[in-house]
């Protein structure tokens, strides 16, 4: 084969590759183990839709995970994902997505967009994590012309975020604190609870985070008989419903997260089936992040702390994982 041959291909797949680069632009910390990342993907800002994620790869080697997307901004051709370091992969990409690295994959919109209805009235519900996912539903609900209710909850003060964005887009807004030291002392619940007792003509409970949450959420709103959608997080693998691993249980159905979902009717939803198959890798995933902390010890004895490293957080703290 010729050189010129060769570079006349080698060219454009180049180009490709530089085309299709995933930059950090931009990074927030939240706390110790939830961060930001701004990642710069016009087709993706312009296609994306509330209640759809992305799966990533951070390096070549790594494991795809799913991440909500958070935000999107067409004008600005930017995506966000909120992230908790909970296990290996997160903790690496907590270490080492700083500004100007580069995801080494990034698919997506994946999943069924939410269902932006002719809703007047609804609550956006969003524990933990989950307050950034509901973020571009309280958006879109009152881009519709909707009333929209914010409910978030946190244990405490130090790590409310999005506090101001959310209240940009909602009529209402109630912060929850487990221990009272921002907005009302209680759950989530209770913040639902006080926006059904004020408002008796709600049409639809929007509610995100961890599983024991949703489940607490719809329990709230089903002895009223209200609407209540939740979004769902097993595990996922290929996101594009072969492998199966995202299986969820939703009345009779056995239905894929990732290409039925993850939106599901939270009075449907078989929570405990969800809680069971969350656990089937938990001893793997303890070993990986173990092994991964253990390596970074290492690393650091020899070289230092990495910049901007605020250090790996054991498995169990912090606040609840959400999807
Ligand atoms: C649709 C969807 C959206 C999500 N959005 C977010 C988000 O916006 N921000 C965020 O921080 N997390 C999100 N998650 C959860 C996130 O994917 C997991 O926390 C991540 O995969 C954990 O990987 P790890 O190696 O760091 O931890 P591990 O130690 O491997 O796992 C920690 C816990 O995360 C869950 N998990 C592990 N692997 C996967 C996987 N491949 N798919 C789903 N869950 C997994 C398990 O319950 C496990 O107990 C989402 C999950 C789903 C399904
Ligand atoms: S992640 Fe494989 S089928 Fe859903």
């Amino acid at each position: 084969m010729s050189h010129d041959f060769l570079h006349e291909v080698a060219e454009p797949a180049r180009q490709v590759r530089e085309g299709s680069r995933f930059e950090v632009v931009g990074r927030e910390d939240f706390s110790e183990s939830t961060f930001l990342l701004r990642i710069h993907y016009p087709l993706l800002a312009k296609a994306a839709k509330p209640g759809q994620f992305v799966i990533v790869m951070s390096q070549e080697h790594g494991e795809r995970i799913p991440l909500t997307i958070a935000d999107f901004d067409p004008d600005s051709g930017i995506v966000t994902l909120v992230i908790q370091a909970v296990g290996k992969t997160t903790m690496e990409m907590q270490q080492n997505c700083q500004v100007g690295a580069e995801l080494f994959s990034l698919v997506g919109p994946m999943g069924v967009p939410s269902h932006i209805g002719d809703a007047a009235k609804v609550i956006c519900v969003g524990g933990g994590l989950g307050v950034a996912p509901v973020f571009p539903h309280a958006r879109a609900f009152k881009q519709n012309g909707a009333y929209v209710i914010g409910v978030v909850g946190f244990r405490t003060r130090q790590l409310v975020f999005w506090e101001d964005k959310f209240r940009n887009y909602c009529d209402e807004f109630i912060i929850c604190t487990d221990d009272g030291s921002a907005g009302i002392k209680g759950l989530v619940t209770d913040g639902i609870k006080v926006a059904m007792d004020k408002h008796p003509d709600i049409d639809e409970v929007i509610a995100i985070g961890p599983p024991v949450m949703m489940r607490a959420c719809a329990e709230t709103t089903r002895p009223h008989k209200l609407k209540t959608t939740v979004s769902l997080n097993p595990v996922m693998v290929d996101g594009t419903g072969m492998c199966g691993g995202c299986r969820v249980k939703v009345g009779e159905k056995m239905m894929f997260a990732c290409v039925d979902g993850p939106d599901f009717d939270g009075h449907q939803v078989d929570f405990d089936d969800l809680a069971n198959r969350l656990r089937r890798f938990s001893e793997e995933e303890k070993i990986a992040a173990e092994r991964w902390s253990k390596s970074c010890r290492a690393v650091k004895a020899t070289h230092g702390p990495h910049p901007g490293e605020t250090g790996p957080r054991p498995q169990g703290e912090g606040e609840p994982t959400a999807g």
